[in-house]
This record gives C-alpha cells, structure tokens and sequence, in this order.
C-alpha cells in the first residue's frame, strides 16, 4: 500500500481518505492516533490489521463537540458531566455505557465505549470536517512503544496506512488517562495525561486498576482490555530500577556494561555504557514528554539490555511510571532504603525533629556533627583551610568562633569555605547514604546551598517565627553571633517554596510530635 504524506495545511486528503473508510495516522496532543470512520465496521477492521492489534482490544472514539455523545452513549452520568467541564477538550478518556449505534468493532463485547474529546486542533478540525466520531488506537505496532512525532509514525505504519498527517511532536507524550465511570467509586483504568490526583480533586474516591501496578496474566478477564499485554517494548529487554534515585545510579553503575543502555535522569552520568537522558529528576513533563522516543532510540544502538531509571507514583509520575514498568514486562529491580532532607533556619528545632525520627528507627545522617568530625579527622580539609584562613588557626588550631565571625561578615569568604567544607562533608554523607539499607534522614541546614537535594527523596523544611528561633539559639550563642548567623540563612519563605513538606515547630515536643503523626504525612513516608 502506498502510504500518503499529509501536510497540516491539506487535511481534506486526510479526510476524503477517512470517508472512503481509509485509516489515517493522525497527530493528537497525547500520542500520534491511527484514526478511522468509528461508525464503519469496514474502516475500523483496517485499523486491527494496519496494528496487528488483538482483536478484543477495544477502542477510543474521539469526539469534537459535546452534543456526539447522546448519539455514542446511553447515559451521561452526573460525575462525567464534572470531568468533561474540568478536562475537556484534552487527554482523557471516559468510559460509558454504550448506545445501540455503536458498532462491534468499537467496544470488542463490552458494553462499554471509551471516549475521548481531544484538544489537539489538527484532530479536531479533522473529526468536524469528516463529520463522523474518529475511532484511533495509539498510532503503533502493536506492542511497540507509541508515537509521539512523525518519523516514529512513518518507521511504524509506512505501507500499512492510507496515510499519515504530519504534524507536530506530541505535547503530552503518553497517552489519556482512561477513567470508568461505569462503576461505583469510579476506577482508573489507565493513567495518562490527566492525573490520579487532578481526577481525585474533582470525584473524591477513585479506585485504581490492579493492572496499573502489576503484571496480569494473558488469560485473565481484565476490566481493560488493553492493559494485558505486554506493551511499549523496545527490542533489548528492559529492567525498571526504582528507589531513590542516587542509590539507583549507583547500582546501575556497578553493574552497567558497554552493552547495557541507561534511561537516566538528567543529573546523572554513567562512564562506559549507552546513556539517554529523559528529563531531570523534578521534570515530570519532560519525563512523560520523551519516554516513548527514548525507549525507541535505544533501538537503533547495540545494547542488549536496558536498566531505566524510575520516576514517583506521584503525579504524572504514576503514567510514566506505569508505561516503563509495562514495557519491562513488570521486570524490576527494588533499591531499598529512602532518603529525607531535614533542613531549615538554625533554630528553628532541626534537631528535635530528627530525634523524633531516630526513635522511629532512621538512620540520621547530621552534617553538622559530620562537619565537626572532620575538623578532627581529616587533615587534607585541615590543610585547605589552612591554606585559605590562615589567620584563624592559633598554634595550630582552627579557632572555629573567628572563623564563624570573618565569613558571616564576608559573602565571598562563606562561599569559599562552604565550597571547601561541602566536598568532604558530601564524600561522607555518599558513603553513608549508599552503606545503608534502612530509611536515612539527611539532617543539613545548607541542604540546597550544598546540592544535598540529590539525594533525597522528599525534603522536610522545619520553620518556625523568627522571635521562638531567637530565644532558642539565645541559649546557646551570643545575641550578636546569633544575627550574623541568620542573616546568611535562607528564610522561612525559602524553605517553604522548596521544600516537599513544612513542619512547624513553634512550641512543645509533643505539639511536634502531633504534628508529625497527624493526616498523611507520616504514613506517606513509611
Ligand atoms: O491518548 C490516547 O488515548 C490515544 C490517542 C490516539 O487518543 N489513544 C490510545 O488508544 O491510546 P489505545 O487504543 O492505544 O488505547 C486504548 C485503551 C486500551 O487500553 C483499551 O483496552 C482501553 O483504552 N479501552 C477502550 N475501550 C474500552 C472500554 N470500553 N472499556 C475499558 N477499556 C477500554
Ligand atoms: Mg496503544
């Protein structure tokens, strides 16, 4: 078959192709689509062929205006009329009980049928002019990883497809969220570019699908048919490492070869192996944005194996996380032991909230008393400040209260010493971090100022009012010594904009420990 080329600017090809019951890849803002006339038993047949798709695979009809429900659907329910006001158009998909109208080839024997109102406007115009529902499947082989740009869609369907539009690269990068609405609380049957928690937002319960954590075996009877079989694969096999991400590279790294490909995060290098970077660690767009490409790139190198780098479930962490975990078959390598940041102002109760922790069995890491032990210990810091304060050592010793007192009056003279002190301290917390398996808090007032967010999974910020901070550091330092100290420190608003979770700590032990052990949050981390 000769595959058509179709520019953005001559969609009635496209569409002339649609109506004479051709299928035609289609750009969305999700993935690439593999559309057809979803009312024509015929065209839909050419989609399942065009795929090699399993025929009870079941598929999404994309709509272009509200009023094309009424036609596909026999009921709207209440809660799909609020998600259609909040995320439509755009990636996500509704699953409804069906009409009569509604051809075999589309729900496959469910009485059910996916719909979906996209945003991308090449699709839309695309739908209003066809003057018909587009049923599109993600524009693929079967069981190859979706497209998100044009030459993707091309290596895929070129010769199997009437034709193929040319548009943009795909915005989203993984498919819609599909959400059954069908049920009662309503269940997440595949995460995509609208999230768990947007969704949860607007319906409180939402249910999420076994299949979206784990493997499901082929003969099972699965609530989405799609979500069986093994998907997104690139041709190497592929291990997902989750866990926290320095100690993930770390493993990687140790047993990398030259033949092993790397899906890393942006901050991290590995030596001697082929590595792809898909977005830093915090991007969570970019992550969705590049994984499919990514995961095809690795095709056109040698590797024979792949070890993927893991995002959150938080998020659109959960869609992305999902697609890799699918496309390694569920394969994967659990690194344990997380890391928590514990940072704030001096004063503001750093220790006390690490005391509470170490009761419960964290390791702490205190890179002040670290900070400490070196100035006993090592001598090649000794010898770099010697070098660079000469004038604080008296007979040989580092008179620590001096040196405190030239560098919070010199911002060019504390650069230099944190620069100095945070190398060694970092060999020591690495050491540590990558020696343990059980849940470390990393207790660091310069957390940030030292790049120690690296390693942390999620960072606590402890505040507290400036006058509580100053009574407290009163007791131990005095009154001048204490200002100067605070005025090179980050303020509460900082910590508040950077950190994960804030904890206050203005008053007793146990308004503390409360704090900690209310709602969600001490749940969260254990
Ligand atoms: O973003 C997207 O949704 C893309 C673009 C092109 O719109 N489309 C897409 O289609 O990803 P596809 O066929 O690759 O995935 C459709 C998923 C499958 O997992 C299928 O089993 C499920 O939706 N599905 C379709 N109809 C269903 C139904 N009635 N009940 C439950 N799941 C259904
Ligand atoms: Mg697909």
């Amino acid at each position: 078959m000769k595959t058509k080329i179709i520019n953005e600017n001559e969609l009635n090809i496209a569409c002339d192709l649609l109506k004479n019951d051709e299928v035609v890849a289609l750009p969305t803002e999700t993935v690439y689509g593999l559309g057809a006339n979803a009312l024509s038993a015929n065209a839909l047949q050419k989609i399942f062929i065009a795929k090699g798709r399993p025929s009870d695979n079941p598929l999404i009809v994309h709509i272009s205006n509200f009023s094309d429900l009424d036609f596909l659907t026999s009921s709207i329910p209440k809660n799909a009329k609020l998600l259609m006001d909040k995320f439509w158009p755009g990636a996500l998909t509704i699953i409804f009980p069906k009409s009569q109208n509604v051809p075999l080839e589309i729900s496959r024997g469910l009485d059910t049928i996916a719909i979906r109102f996209p945003s991308h406007k090449t699709m839309l115009d695309v739908i209003s002019n066809c003057g018909f529902p587009i049923a599109a499947p993600s524009a693929n082989i079967s069981g190859r990883p979706s497209t998100t740009c044009f030459e993707h869609v091309f290596d895929d369907l070129n010769g199997k497809v009437s034709g193929i539009v040319k548009g943009d690269i795909s915005k989203i990068g993984l498919e819609s969220t599909v959400i059954d609405l069908t049920r009662t609380p309503p269940v997440l049957l595949r995460p995509g570019g609208i999230t768990l928690e947007q969704l949860r937002d607007v319906l409180g319960e939402v249910l999420v699908d076994t299949s979206i954590n784990s493997k499901i075996s082929d003969t099972k009877k699965v609530s989405s048919p799609g979500m069986k079989y093994r998907h997104y694969a690139p041709k190497a096999p592929l291990t997902v490492v989750s866990g926290n991400a320095f100690k993930c590279a770390d493993y990687i790294s140790k047993i990398a070869t030259k033949n092993t490909g790397i899906l890393a995060f942006d901050e991290f290098s590995f030596e001697n192996s082929e590595v792809l970077h898909f977005g830093s660690i915090n991007n969570q767009e970019t992550q969705a944005q590049l994984l499919f490409a990514k995961l095809r790139e690795f095709d056109n190198t040698n590797v024979t194996e792949i070890l993927a780098m893991c995002p959150t479930c938080d998020g659109l962490g959960l869609a992305t996380t999902n697609r890799l975990k699918k496309s390694a078959g569920f394969l994967e390598t659990k690194i344990q032991g997380k890391v928590f940041g514990l940072t704030g102002r001096s004063g503001a109760g750093k220790s006390t909230v690490s005391k509470f922790f170490a009761k419960k069995g964290f390791k702490i890491i205190d890179c002040d008393k670290i900070y400490s032990n070196l100035l006993e210990t090592s001598s090649l810091l000794i010898d770099e400040l010697h070098k660079n304060f000469d004038d604080c050592f008296e007979s040989g010793k580092l008179n620590r209260q001096k040196l405190s007192s030239i560098v919070f009056n010199n911002s060019q003279k504390l650069k230099l010493l944190n620069n100095i002190t945070f190398k060694y301290i970092k060999q020591e917390v690495e050491n540590i971090i990558l020696s343990t398996d059980t849940d470390v808090i990393l207790d660091a007032p310069l957390l940030f100022e030292a790049n120690f967010d690296i390693y942390c999974d999620k960072i606590f910020g402890v505040i507290a009012n400036e006058d509580t901070i100053i009574s407290r550091l009163s007791l131990r330092d005095a009154e001048k010594n204490i200002l100067n100290r605070l005025k090179n420190q980050k303020n509460n608003s900082f910590f508040i904009q950077s950190c994960d979770i804030i904890i206050e700590n203005n008053s007793s032990l146990q308004a503390l420990e409360d704090f900690i052990l209310k709602g969600d949050f001490y749940e969260f981390i254990t």
